[in-house]
């Protein structure tokens, strides 16, 4: 099959950028979206021109690495799908897609469709653990934890960290994947102690960060790769302001 690509190109951060057409020609419907890019960086290097940038890593749906914006959808057209696990089958011969990174003032361009993810690493820094005497590793079974409760905190485990629900928010917000993180701990007996200071200490963190606020589009939901629900927001919501109401203030975990 042979594709218009419409490809954000931008050489640095803070540097002008640009949309850049390239035509490609006898795209293999067998290869993913990354290889058919691979397959044009080949081209592009053979002519001497500067490759695609864009991130990856497992290339398995698992890392987060991936991401970018195709025809204006996070990941693309194919619901609870990573960029790197979308297959050019679901594309048609003739099609012109337009590839975009990850629009979102928290998310500042390193180059063309590579974005800084950093913001996201802080707000996990500011929570995302449960602090632990180090010792000798302890019984696997010492805390029964009931099943609709692991279900439930897999669930929100499953975040990738690859922050395509802020791409796709129209407010730029990070209510889901601050969510997931502190719900997967929260949910958990070994969580319980910093519950609400976890809540509070990442929710303020991810304020601090220039993401937008959140006003329920649910955006977010619908890109998620891993399908994450918006009710974690509604329970991040409430650990945070139950927390408030009690006069938790942040405190810096583990301490
Ligand atoms: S909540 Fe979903 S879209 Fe957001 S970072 Fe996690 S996996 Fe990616
Ligand atoms: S490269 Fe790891 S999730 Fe896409």
């Amino acid at each position: 099959m042979d594709l218009t690509l419409h490809v954000w190109r931008q050489a640095g951060p803070g540097e002008p950028g640009r949309m850049q057409a390239y035509e490609v020609k006898g795209v293999n419907e067998h290869s993913s979206f990354l290889e058919m890019l691979d397959v044009l960086n080949q081209q592009l290097g053979e002519r001497g021109e500067e490759p695609i940038a864009f991130d990856h890593d497992c290339r398995e749906g698992i890392c987060g690495s991936c991401g970018f914006l195709i025809n204006g959808v996070a990941h693309g057209p194919l619901p609870g799908t990573t960029v790197c696990q979308l297959h050019m089958r679901h594309f048609r011969h003739g099609d012109a897609l337009r590839l975009e990174p990850w629009r979102a003032k928290a998310f500042p361009v390193i180059r063309d469709l590579m974005v800084d993810r950093g913001a996201f690493d802080r707000v996990v820094q500011a929570g995302g653990f449960v602090s632990v005497a180090t010792g000798s590793a302890p019984e696997a079974n010492l805390i029964p934890v009931p099943k609709p409760l692991a279900d439930r905190a897999f669930d929100a485990a499953a975040c990738i960290g690859c922050g395509a629900c802020v791409a796709q928010c129209p407010n730029g917000a990070a209510q889901l994947f601050t969510a997931a993180k502190v719900s997967h701990l929260g949910l958990l007996p070994q969580g319980q102690p910093e519950r609400t200071a976890r809540a509070v200490a990442m929710v303020e963190a991810m304020e601090g960060q220039g993401f937008g606020a959140c006003s329920n589009y649910a955006e977010c939901e619908a890109v998620c790769p891993k399908e994450i629900s918006i009710d974690f927001i509604a329970r991040m919501n409430r650990d945070y302001l139950k927390a408030k109401l009690k006069g938790v203030e942040k405190v810096p975990l583990g301490d």
